[in-house]
């Protein structure tokens, strides 16, 4: 019988939602209690952490547990980490300064609720956090200190906040293909790569095996940005529950302008199909990691 990716998908989601919420609780508990300002702090963040959104990041990090025989519930911390440092990154990626966009996970952006201070604050305190929710993952010191240590450059200067400067430079000027393949490892690649990795290590993989899981990340980084590119051109704002168009409109270089909309899909499957062939040593274990591959490239939203 084929991968049943609804049902893993709903039940990994399920999971997410549930570890989120408890955290979301708990912050406004100990904001709340205080009675001042920083209650608003917690609604600013959970506003944007509970809205919703696929969750691919933290349910790669537990099938990447899952690919070394492992429960998913041993990445789930690690996992809701990633998923609040991608959660900071949207909310300061939709401020005026940078993609000035107005609709996020459905709803109005943070800063358009909260105003720009609050949202970049609630930014802050999401990334600042989630390395306290990642140093609760079950694992031995060794291994927490190796994913923690990840989990930072995937997120800082060699990761994210670095690809998010190339994207602010290259707007309005035109990139090439090799530049814009950089920009889209570091802004978008990383965190899919540490949630991978770290939910591997968490599972026990050698470094053989890490090596592995990371030419398979690459590639579903590769892929999951030129997709986002060619739905920023195919979609509308009901199926993302984000502006479309948005690419475009700030002057960005994307995959679809350097190959059309045809010719990106057909490239992000060609870069997908051969990062799948990298999940061979894990047998049967790595069969949701094939799917989300697919379903990656596949998507609507
Ligand atoms: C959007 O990420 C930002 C990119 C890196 C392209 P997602 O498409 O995973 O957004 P959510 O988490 O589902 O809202
Ligand atoms: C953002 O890329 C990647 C981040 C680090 C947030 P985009 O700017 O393309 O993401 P969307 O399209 O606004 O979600
Ligand atoms: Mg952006
Ligand atoms: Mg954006
Ligand atoms: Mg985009």
């Amino acid at each position: 019988m084929s991968f049943d990716l609804k049902s893993y998908l709903s039940a990994r989601r399920d999971l997410v939602e549930a570890e989120l919420a408890k955290l979301g609780k708990l912050k406004a508990l100990v904001h709340g209690d205080t009675g001042f300002a920083p209650g608003k702090l917690a609604e600013a963040m959970n506003y944007s952490l509970l809205a919703g959104g696929k969750r691919l990041r933290p349910i790669l990090a537990m099938a990447g547990c899952e690919a070394m025989g492992k429960p998913p519930t041993m990445a789930l911390h690690f996992g809701c980490a990633v998923e609040m440092i991608h959660t900071y990154s949207l909310i300061h990626d939709d401020l005026p300064a940078m993609d000035n966009d107005d609709f996020r996970r459905g709803r109005p952006t943070n800063h358009k609720v909260y105003g720009e201070a609050l949202a970049i604050l609630a930014g802050d305190a999401l990334l600042t956090d989630a390395f306290a929710l990642a140093a609760q993952s079950p694992a031995p010191a060794d291994v927490l200190v190796e994913i923690i240590r990840e989990l930072s450059f995937a997120a800082g200067s060699p990761g994210m906040v670095g690809g998010q400067v190339i994207d602010v430079e290259a707007t309005g000027n035109k990139v090439d293909l090799d530049h814009l393949k950089v920009l889209h490892a570091m802004k978008t690649g990383a965190l899919f790569d540490v949630s991978l990795r770290g939910g591997a290590r968490l599972g026990g993989a050698t470094d053989e095996q890490l090596g592995h899981i990371r030419t398979y990340a690459q590639a579903l980084g590769l892929a999951f940005q030129i997709v986002d590119d060619v739905l920023d051109v195919t979609a509308d704002l009901a199926q993302l529950g984000k502006d479309p168009g948005s690419d475009r409109e700030a002057g960005k270089t994307t995959y679809v302008d350097l190959l059309g909309v045809e010719g990106a899909m057909a490239h992000a499957r060609q870069v997908m199909d051969a990062g799948i062939l990298a999940l061979a040593p894990f047998g049967v274990h790595a069969e949701p990691l094939r799917a989300l591959g697919n379903y990656t490239v596949e998507r609507n939203n």
